[in-house]
This record gives C-alpha cells, sequence and structure tokens, in this order.
C-alpha cells in the first residue's frame, strides 16, 4: 500500500515533508513532489511530521490527513514569561478539595497528556484512573502495609500519621491517575514518566493541583493487593502515579532552587 496522500494542486514542491521525516522515507522526485523511497514505507512510525510541516496541507499519509490535525498558525506561540512562569508555578499539591474533577476536563488533560514524545512514537502509555474515597483509601492503605513490613525507619513517621487518619500517601486527592505500560515496551518507563509529567502540568494550566505518588508507585512495585487496587492489567507496571484534585490552598510565591548545576562543553 502506498504510504502518502498527495495532492499536487496544492503542493508547493518545497521539500519540507522530506526533511522532517525522521525515518528518511521522503524523497523529492523530479518534479519536487513528494515520493517514498522504494521499499520504506513499512518503517512509517506515523509521527505525523509531514502532513504537520505542510504549509499548504497538500500532504496526507494512511495513518493521518491534514483535516485530522489542528491547524497552528505563528500566533499561537505563548507568551514566552507567561510560559516560563508556568513550569515554575507548577507545585506538589498535597491539600485538596473534596470536589472530584468534571470528567471533560480530565479527559482534556488526558488528552494534552496523550500528546507527550514516546519512544519511536510507540505511544505505549495506558492510563488507569481511580476516583472515590472508598478506593483511593484502600490504595493508601495497601501501600501503609507494605511500609509497616518494611522495617524501615523511614517509614515510620508516615505509618503513626496514617494510623492517626492523616492520609500521608494520597492526601486526600479525589483522582489517582497511574501511567502503566506492557512489557512489549522497551522505553515503557520513560514514556510514561514523560506524559505524566506533561499530564502534571496540563492539570497545573487547568487550575487542578497534582503530585507525584511515589509511596504507590513503591509499594506497586511489591504488593499484588496495592497493583489490584490500582487495577493495573496483567504483566503492566505502574510507572508514574500522579494524585490529583482541586487544590486548597494557592501558593504566594516560586521557591528558589539556587543555581542551575550545569556543565558546559563547546570547540
Ligand atoms: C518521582 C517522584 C515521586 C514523588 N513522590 C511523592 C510522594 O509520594 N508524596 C509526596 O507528597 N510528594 C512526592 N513527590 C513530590 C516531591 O516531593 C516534590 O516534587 C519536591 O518536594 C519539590 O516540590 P515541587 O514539586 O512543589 O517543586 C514526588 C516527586 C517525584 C518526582
Amino acid at each position: 500500500m502506498e504510504l502518502l496522500r498527495i495532492d499536487t494542486e496544492r503542493c508547493v514542491r518545497c521539500g519540507l515533508c522530506a526533511q522532517v521525516c525522521p525515518l528518511v522515507i521522503i524523497t523529492q522526485d523530479e518534479e519536487g513532489l513528494p515520493a517514498e523511497r522504494e521499499n520504506t514505507a513499512s518503517r512509517c512510525i506515523n509521527c505525523g511530521h509531514c502532513v504537520s510541516v505542510c504549509p499548504t496541507g497538500a500532504l496526507g499519509t494512511v495513518h493521518s490527513s491534514p483535516e485530522d490535525c489542528t491547524p497552528l498558525s505563528p500566533k499561537d506561540l505563548l507568551d514566552t514569561d507567561a510560559a516560563f512562569r508556568l513550569f515554575g508555578m507548577r507545585r506538589s499539591v498535597r491539600r485538596y478539595l473534596p470536589e472530584p474533577i468534571p470528567p471533560a476536563e480530565l479527559d482534556r488533560i488526558l488528552e494534552t497528556a496523550h500528546m507527550a514524545p514516546s519512544a519511536s512514537n510507540l505511544r505505549p502509555v495506558r492510563w488507569t484512573v481511580v476516583e472515590g474515597a472508598e478506593r483511593l483509601h484502600r490504595i493508601a492503605a495497601a501501600c501503609v502495609e507494605t511500609m509497616r513490613g518494611s522495617g524501615n525507619d523511614f517509614y515510620a513517621g508516615f505509618v503513626r500519621a496514617f494510623d492517626k487518619g492523616h492520609d500521608v500517601i494520597l492526601r486526600g486527592c479525589t483522582t489517582l491517575v497511574t501511567a502503566h505500560s506492557g512489557p512489549e515496551f522497551p522505553w515503557g518507563q520513560v514514556d510514561c514518566v514523560i506524559a505524566a509529567t506533561h499530564l502534571e502540568l496540563a492539570a497545573s494550566v487547568c487550575g487542578y493541583g497534582a503530585c507525584w505518588a511515589g509511596f504507590v508507585m513503591r509499594a506497586a512495585q511489591n504488593s499484588d493487593e496495592v497493583r489490584e487496587a490500582l487495577g493495573l492489567p496483567e504483566g503492566h507496571a505502574a510507572h508514574a502515579c500522579m494524585m490529583l484534585g482541586r487544590p486548597a490552598l494557592r501558593y504566594a510565591r516560586i521557591p528558589s532552587r539556587g543555581p542551575v548545576p550545569v556543565r558546559r562543553f563547546a570547540d
């Protein structure tokens, strides 16, 4: 099957599609039109770059057409200061209001996270959403049991606080989102962490709080009960767990993180 769909009337023969194809599948024929290199179409990773870069919407592939894409114009660029503030303003939120996140808003946040990069564009990340105070408490309690049985002193204070009714595991969040992937994806863990990072930022933009649930991730490695309560499919690893909810507080300033520890080399 041919990979490319070319509207020769619209194509301006700029060659940008060939320049951006990461698998070097696209070249230009003698007329300057996009052409597939012989026997390369099966390598296409459906990244959509050729379709996205085409200035006239002349190019589609068997996987995607310009009509499936969201148009972009230079005015869609974010104001730099606002964008940088967004990164600085994100905080790990540990106090939440009891109101759940409206499903449409959570869907939008997940759709944004789904745009995150993934190795070879394999998009291995699967999401599992848990809501409901009872089920969330079950997850937190199962985590605490793994801590209690670990013999690790570091956990003692957390276990004591939880036993006194303070949820130091899930912090009263209303939603717990897990990014997981199957063992067939060697970059699954990295892809999940990247996607969850996008999720955290998207939630922050929408006015929701988020916090990595590291205790849950650790407990899920050792406890079938935690994995079962998280609703993970067989064989999947919980590579990223994120608490979400409406924050019960606002931060008044961005904390200082000191100088960036960077090393530089140049010719
Ligand atoms: C992988 C990872 C796991 C984390 N696990 C937890 C956790 O289980 N509980 C918690 O309260 N915070 C957790 N955090 C949040 C960190 O403590 C937090 O990012 C750090 O203190 C810096 O604060 P900030 O995120 O507001 O900049 C985790 C963060 C990361 C990246």
